[in-house]
């Protein structure tokens, strides 16, 4: 049973009572209009999941042949809509063509600006011009060989080449794995290795802050690495297509790399969408874990895409007059879900952004919501803390009032920052839908319906439909209300992981093997008295100081609501009286000193906020906070560095190597 020595539950001392109920307007319009409404779907969800997967199967997918079986669940393995047959380019592209959303924008994109005040190249395109692109494409892969199953690493920059990719592999059957762009040559290696891919798609280059990243050199650099074995790690690249996009030179190699351009001009548009089983591997996506080696987790066609299509259509309450912006970069799994395929199954127009948010200047994301009259915004509260620190006139001076829906994603979001983002952003019309999920669960799991549901700022609410969340101990026993504990899943879901690429074993063991028969997200959570999730963040980050467990995320969420802080991260390291000492790194918003007395000011706001026990043992002012090019703090960098470890393991994801040199000089 419990395989992990950590702690399962805290005094969860957040206090916060705040309550938005949906704006009566919103309500009104929104395709779940009502508590009572959502719940008595859920209630049905939950108690006849197959008969409710199956009618939403029905009636949000083109199936090419109908399933004969719902759902066969064998823990830790499900298979759904058993023996029908899809394809995932066809629900996103052709079913669209008949109708008035033909020549309807299925994607905008904004590339990255040349200079303050210039706006971004943009392209439009259509869904007529996206299934054309798609399916030019699509044959240049089957051109190059790559048959049904095959593997297909994407290595792009946000480019629509890189929807156009992924969607080109769906048609044919083949199985994407993204790379993020901001990956190194090693990780890219990584990936072809476990994968077996057979063929690579990059660009010459991407921009990233006026600066080229050279990620065709990347690939040639990966395609040479060897193991300690002086082996080549990758053996099985047969073909490397190239876009170009930044026109720097790259090395082209004879018969194995190939232009993207060139190689559209060889084919024709006419490309049938392949009949793909329900239960077909549609992409590997890798992830960290809590060892080294990254995960790849396995996503397969029908559940998936049911899913990502009808949590894109009650969480964002999609409307076909919308401009939907997910910020996320498609190599991460919020930018499958929530850039390509949940948007376009709607129909919905999605926009993508090449470019940092402030690049050249910090107002780049309220020039584009201007722009383009955005109507949702969904990103990550890492960015709204950074909009924060930057300051209310960058947002202040555009014009955001097509705004109509807020989202936030991937961490836990501290009630300042949402209160900012309610106010500053959404004008405190929006609804904020913060969204619980993770890439093994393919789609959000918690989350408000905008019309529905009452949101609290820092609380991710209640289960989307056919989700059964439950917060357990260490024995898998259900806690009592407003008590810490594991989060587990209860019942298998169609956007369910299908398992690890490559290891069973792991998959077993990570997931199924710490609490019996459920599936374990490795969060910690507690319910409240109206059985709102509260979502403490991973299990590893969650503290037990003098005998009172405690969520970092909660001293963060304390030190962050400081006037003078930007960002928070705490971590623990050993403490021979305590069990484990707070450790916070603490960045100050521009202007402000930090120096000793704000260090006890800080100290003692933390004490009035949580409680003397949640007071940081030691807190270190730093210039930034090491992060993953997505935007994750790094804790066990930062862990490492509180405890004054030697730094180890991976740190390719690092977004700037420098804060390490300085985070590991700051101790005093
Ligand atoms: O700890 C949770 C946190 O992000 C983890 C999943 O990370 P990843 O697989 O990279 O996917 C990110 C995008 C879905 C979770 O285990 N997390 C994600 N969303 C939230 C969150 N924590 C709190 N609140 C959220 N809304």
């Amino acid at each position: 049973m419990a395989t992990t020595n950590v702690p399962t539950s805290f005094d969860s001392i957040l206090n916060e009572e705040r309550v938005f109920p949906p704006p009566k307007g919103f309500s009104r319009l929104a395709q779940i209009k009502s508590l009572a409404q959502y719940r008595k779907l859920y209630r049905e969800s939950v108690q006849s999941p197959e008969k409710f997967w199956s009618r939403q199967a029905k009636a949000e997918l083109v199936w090419f042949k109908p399933w004969t079986r719902t759902l066969k669940w064998e823990e830790p393995y499900s298979k759904w809509f058993i023996g029908g047959q899809l394809n995932v380019s066809y629900n996103c592209l052709d079913r669209h063509l008949g109708t008035a959303r033909a020549n309807k924008a299925a994607l905008i994109w904004e590339g990255e600006p040349a200079a303050p005040g210039k706006p971004g190249e943009e392209r439009i395109l259509t869904y007529k011009q996206l299934h054309y692109e798609v399916c030019r494409f699509a044959n240049v892969l089957k051109r190059n060989g790559i048959k049904p199953g095959d593997r297909v690493l994407i290595y792009l920059p946000m480019v629509p080449e890189a929807a156009i990719s992924m969607l080109a592999c769906a048609r044919i059957g083949a199985v994407h794995s993204v790379v993020f762009g901001g990956f190194s040559a090693q990780s890219v290696a990584d990936r072809i290795q476990d994968s077996q891919a057979k063929l690579v798609i990059t660009a010459d280059g991407g921009f990233r802050r006026g600066a080229v990243v050279p990620l065709k050199q990347n690939v040639d650099d990966a395609l040479v690495l060897k193991d300690s074995h002086g082996e080549l790690l990758t053996k099985t690249i047969e073909k490397v297509i190239v876009l170009r996009r930044t026109n720097n030179e790259v090395q082209f190699q004879e018969g194995r790399d190939l232009w993207w351009h060139s190689e559209v001009e060889k084919v024709d548009a006419h490309c049938p969408a392949e009949k793909m089983d329900s239960e077909a591997p549609l992409f590997i996506l890798y992830t960290s874990g809590s060892t080294g080696k990254p995960k790849g987790i396995l996503h397969t066609t029908g559940g998936y895409l049911l899913y990502a299509k009808l949590t894109s259509k009650y969480v964002f309450d999609l409307r076909d007059e919308d401009v939907y912006w997910c910020t996320a970069d498609v190599g991460w799994v919020t930018g499958h879900s929530y850039v390509v395929y949940g948007p376009l199954a709607n129909g919905a127009t999605s926009l993508m952004y090449e470019g940092a948010p402030n690049f050249p200047e910090p107002d780049r994301f309220w020039r584009i919501v201007e722009k383009y009259g955005v109507t949702i915004l969904y990103t990550a509260p890492t960015a709204i803390r950074t909009f924060m620190k930057w300051g209310v006139e960058w947002p202040q001076k555009h014009d955001l009032s097509s705004l109509r829906l807020l989202g936030t994603v991937g961490e836990p979001i501290n009630p300042e920052a949402w209160m900012w983002y309610n106010e500053f952003i959404g004008g405190k019309r929006c609804p904020i839908v913060d969204t619980w999920w993770q890439t093994e669960t393919g789609g959000i799991l918690i989350s408000p319906l905008p019309g529905a549901t009452p949101t609290k700022p820092g609380s991710a609410t209640l289960p989307f439909f056919g989700i059964v969340p439950e917060v357990v101990d260490d024995y898998g026993r259900p806690v009592p209300r407003n008590s810490g504990g594991k989060l587990v899943i209860r019942k298998p879901w169609p956007g369910m992981l299908r398992g690890l690429w490559g290891d069973p074993q792991r998959y077993q063991q990570v997931y199924w093997g710490e609490v019996e028969g459920s599936y374990f997200t490795g969060d910690g959570s507690r319910q409240d008295k109206d059985g709102y999730f509260w979502i403490v963040g991973r299990i590893d980050d969650v503290l037990n100081v003098a005998g009172h467990r405690i969520g970092t995320a909660e001293v963060e969420s304390a030190l962050v609501s400081h006037q003078k802080v930007a960002e928070a991260a705490v971590v623990g390291r050993p403490d021979a009286m305590k069990g484990q000492a707070l450790v916070a790194f603490v960045t100050v918003k521009s202007g402000v000193h930090a120096d000793a007395a704000l260090r006890e000011e800080l100290r003692l706001h933390v004490a009035k906020e949580i409680g003397p026990v949640a007071k940081p043992d030691d807190i270190r002012f730093a210039e930034m906070l090491p992060k993953t090019r997505s935007g994750k703090i790094m804790r066990r960098l930062l862990k490492q560095i509180a405890s004054g470890t030697e730094i180890k393991g991976d740190t390719t994801t690092l977004e700037d190597l420098g804060v390490l040199a300085r985070l590991t000089q700051v101790e005093e």
